[in-house]
């Protein structure tokens, strides 16, 4: 290859390898997902939506239930679909294995292989609710719907998994003292065995956002932001971190324990930044937001995994496609959206996004800026927590029952 065409070779080679890696880049399908939650009386329909999707150069797309209208708008599209089988269905499930493998014929299997559902996720942040019976029933309904994908042969094509709060931990600063809270380390114990077993990845929902929120004074913006700081050095691995979020990753790991962590993918099922908040949610605003996200999605295409996994591929699903106008809780509750309702962007993610809608191949036209290179510093700055509770609404007590009417 004829890299160095001039004399003066240096700059050009480098241009040259610039250049490549944007090509490179271009090709490269960027595991970019995104939460397309429906909390709203004023979202468009989902044929209107698969555009807005394939703008942001987005390969997978996460549902909060199996919508049917959902699950056909995206047929045939390539875009990869996570269902959610909702937590007031668990109880059920847990006992019935009848009713799993009727759920999975009609929500799942009737859709394959035109809408290409890879995922089910049990149930959401359940084990955080401290609700005894509902935390009861994840992991049997996990192994009854894995078991219906089995009967269905469809075990391989389609995995089973659930997605956690962060304040499953107890402890989470520094990275390497992470820890699962000491009540549910039996259960996230058999979790962990489930996944090992049947090769499906561990699940959280991150919020660098709720850890700056709840200490605005001692978390540095920028660290939560991917923007350059000089990070923090965790003394105890000698890994240094230039963003909260990584940080956060990697204290999961640090929980799960060796003989887990080195057969169990971490993915980030939710993280984002509300682009608008009530008085005393610091940070809440349209400037931090398209940092947060804008740099987010630039990092995913670096592919430089976190200090424990380097070079790992992280698989993170932002939160999410639309402002959701009927969430119930603080302003920011309804402020995540990259869009909004009318499907114009809630704020410039300072990306170009892709101009050709229905062409995938391009994905988001990315650069390489390295945004977080941090000098080495001499001490750790004094980092009290970096995970930090996120708002759990109420649990809905509807009947399950409806689910199974979705096929026809
Ligand atoms: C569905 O997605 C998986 C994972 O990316 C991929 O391997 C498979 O080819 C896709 N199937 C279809 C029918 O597009
Ligand atoms: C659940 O229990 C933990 C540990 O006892 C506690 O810290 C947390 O605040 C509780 N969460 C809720 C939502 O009640
Ligand atoms: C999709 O985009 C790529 C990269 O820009 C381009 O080479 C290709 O021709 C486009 N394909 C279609 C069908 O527009
Ligand atoms: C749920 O709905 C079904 C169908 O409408 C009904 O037969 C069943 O009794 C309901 N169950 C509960 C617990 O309300």
């Amino acid at each position: 290859m004829g890299l160095s065409i001039r004399p003066n070779g240096k700059s050009m080679t480098a241009m040259a390898f610039v250049l490549i890696n944007l090509m490179m880049m271009g090709k490269m399908a960027v595991s970019l997902g995104i939460n397309y939650g429906q909390i709203a009386d004023n979202l468009p329909q989902p044929e209107k939506v698969v555009p807005l999707v394939k703008s942001l150069g987005a390969t997978k797309v996460k549902l909060y239930d199996a919508d049917p209208k959902v699950l056909k708008a995206f047929a045939n599209t390539g875009i990869e679909l996570m269902v959610t089988l909702g937590n007031e269905c668990l109880a059920q499930m847990a006992k019935d294995g009848k009713l799993a493998l009727e759920w999975v014929r009609k929500n799942v299997q009737y859709y394959l292989p035109h809408s290409n559902i890879t995922t089910i996720l049990i149930g959401n942040e359940v084990l955080t609710y401290n609700d005894t019976s509902l935390t009861s029933s994840l992991v049997p309904t996990m192994a009854n719907i894995h078991g219906a994908l089995q009967t269905l042969q469809l075990d391989h094509q389609v995995s089973v998994t659930t997605a956690h709060n962060l304040a499953i931990l107890q402890s989470s600063y520094p990275p390497s003292s992470g820890e699962f809270r000491q009540d549910l380390a039996p259960i996230l114990t058999q979790i962990l065995n489930f996944h090992a077993k049947t090769g499906s990845p561990f699940l959280i929902n991150a919020y660098p956002y709720f850890a700056y929120k709840a200490n605005p004074k001692q978390v540095s913006l920028d660290f939560v932001l991917f923007q350059p700081n000089q990070g923090i050095l965790d003394t105890d691995s000698n890994l240094r971190y230039d963003n909260m979020l990584f940080a956060q990753i990697d204290a999961v790991y640090a929980a799960m324990g060796e003989s887990f962590n080195k057969k169990v993918q971490i993915q980030v099922s939710e993280t984002g930044w509300p682009s608008k908040g009530d008085e005393d949610e610091a940070g809440a605003n349209p400037d931090n937001a398209k940092k947060y996200n804008g740099n987010l999605i630039k990092i995913i295409s670096q592919k430089r995994g976190t200090p424990m996994k380097p070079g790992c591929d992280l698989n993170i699903f932002v939160f999410a496609l639309f402002n959701e106008n009927m969430k119930p809780g603080p302003t920011s509750e309804r402020n995540y959206g990259l869009f909004k309702p009318d499907g114009t962007p809630a704020y410039s993610l300072g990306i170009p996004t892709v101009q050709a809608v229905g062409n995938l191949t391009a994905g988001p036209a990315i650069t390489t800026t390295n945004t977080a290179a941090p000098p080495a510093s001499p001490s750790s700055t004094g980092y009290l927590s970096i995970s930090s509770a996120k708002y759990l609404p109420l649990l809905t007590t509807a009947n399950c029952s409806f689910i199974l009417l979705n096929a026809n």
